[in-house]
């Protein structure tokens, strides 16, 4: 009985502490129980077409199981998946939004990016305008235009990152991680490494700027901001011959020369032996030199500083929706919760670990490939020789039937030869 109250009272005194401080992990999915995630992750049905996602850990990896995730699965198509949790707010919380990408396909254009969504979201109708509350991610479409968004809703609008955060675009899995602070400072880590860092309201145009130049300041009339003058001092000397031509001295007026008809004689120029080109003064520093004149500010008038920036209620939904050129990004290792720490070190235990497995495995892949592509690209030659010696040709759909048929087969050879090779290359 005593010990059942005093239970009772360590329960009241714990749930009046509330859970701040402590460790909140308010969604991690890291797909380790097979089909599972199909019943976690809702496909929308806004479009009738969006693109499939798979659970694959691609063509090279550091763990078969462990480095599963969602694949894009089919080229130039709109993807859009999500997944619930218990809502949760981030107001007086820390939050961190962590995830790893791997483009193996050689990404050329499309999202890599999560967002996050308040709990009214009707999950089978998401997409690409559904109203989100945080949008973080690598996105990447063309040439250098590979960069880290990240879009804040805050007062019925979207306020995206002033300052260029660079993604990596190559083909390893990278973990991406966003922090934001109740102190309103945030910042990126990629691959556990810290790329930015600063204040919410320096970095997003959430409100107008603290200090605006003086309207009434203006530059004095006798601000003197040349650096170098001409030398007042300095004087032509009297024998500067500036004059390039010279009338002729020894012209003479032809004798047949009529003012009546032909005008007034002047004698024909030549050049002036004695020419120096334009006199300039020579150049000194300005004695009174001032400086470059500087706006002075005051402090904006329109400024009011926010508390609420970033406060985000009922976050409820993590989404991707994203469209993607040529398939077969691999999304792992979602994390959302209240500790710094405790993401790192998640971090440092799922891709940390694996990275350097998978990419020298990569590597290996790689190889291979381009060994495989020399071998076809000759055997196509020697086809193409062959049946320009053959007279009689080769029916033309039988041909290509086999070679499809080859690539087939290459394609699941290459992919076990790849394995085989780095199995060999750990031992
Ligand atoms: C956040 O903290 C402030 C100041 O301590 C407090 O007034 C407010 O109620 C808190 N809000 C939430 C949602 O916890
Ligand atoms: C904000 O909080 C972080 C972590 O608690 C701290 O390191 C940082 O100095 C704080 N920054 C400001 C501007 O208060
Ligand atoms: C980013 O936006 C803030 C707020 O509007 C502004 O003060 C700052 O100058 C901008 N920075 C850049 C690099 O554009
Ligand atoms: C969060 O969701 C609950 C339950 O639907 C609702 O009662 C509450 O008003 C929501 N809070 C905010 C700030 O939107
Ligand atoms: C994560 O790994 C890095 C590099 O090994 C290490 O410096 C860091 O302390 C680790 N972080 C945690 C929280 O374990």
């Amino acid at each position: 009985m005593k010990g059942l109250r005093l239970l009772l009272k360590l329960l009241l005194v714990a749930s009046t502490l509330g859970t701040q401080g402590q460790r909140q992990v308010y969604f991690r999915e890291e797909f380790e129980d097979g089909d599972g995630w199909k019943k976690r992750w809702v496909e929308s049905k806004h479009q009738p077409d969006y693109g499939k996602f798979q659970l694959a850990a691609g063509k090279f990896y550091g763990d078969k199981e462990k480095d599963k995730g969602l694949q894009t699965s089919e080229d130039a198509k709109f993807y859009a998946l999500s997944a619930r949790f218990t809502p949760f707010s981030n107001v007086n919380e820390t939050l961190v939004v962590q995830f790893s990408v791997k483009h193996e396909q050689g990404i050329d254009c499309g999202g890599g990016y999560v967002k996050l969504f308040p709990a009214t979201l009707n999950q089978e109708d998401m997409h690409s305008e559904s109203k989100y509350y945080i949008m973080f991610g690598p996105d990447i479409c063309g040439f250098g235009n590979n960069e880290v968004k990240i879009i804040f809703h805050h007062q019925e609008k979207y306020h995206v990152n002033n300052r260029t955060i660079k993604c990596k675009i190559n083909k390893d899995t990278h973990l991406y991680t966003l922090i934001l602070r109740p102190n309103a400072t945030y910042e990126v880590k990629i691959d556990n490494e810290l790329v930015i860092s600063g204040e919410l309201e320096d970095d997003w145009d959430f409100l107008p700027p603290r200090k605006i130049k003086d309207p009434y300041a203006r530059k004095p009339r006798k601000w003197d901001e040349r650096p170098q003058i001409e030398d007042p001092e300095d004087k032509k000397p009297e024998d500067w011959e500036d004059f390039e031509f010279i009338p002729d001295p020894e012209a003479k007026k032809p004798d047949d020369w009529n003012e009546a008809m032909d005008g007034e004689w002047e004698e024909p120029l030549i050049p002036n032996l004695k020419y120096k080109g334009q006199w300039k003064p020579r150049i000194i520093d300005n004695p009174n030199y001032q400086g470059e004149w500087v706006h002075p500010e005051i402090d904006n008038p329109e400024y009011k500083p926010d508390p609420t920036i970033c406060h985000y209620y009922n976050i409820s939904v993590l989404g991707l929706d994203l469209w993607q050129v040529k398939s077969g990004s691999i999304f792992d290792n979602f994390l959302l919760t209240n500790d710094e720490e405790f993401a790192e070190e998640v971090g440092n235990n799922t891709w940390g670990l694996r990275k350097d497995r998978e990419k020298q495995w990569r590597e290996v892949y790689e190889e291979i490939q381009k060994k495989k592509q020399a071998e076809e690209a000759k055997k196509k030659r020697e086809k193409e020789k062959e049946r320009e010696d053959d007279i009689w040709g080769l029916d033309e759909e039988d041909s290509e039937e086999d070679l499809e048929e080859e690539q087939g087969n290459d394609g699941q050879m290459l992919e076990d030869g790849a394995a085989r090779a780095f199995r060999k290359n750990e031992l």
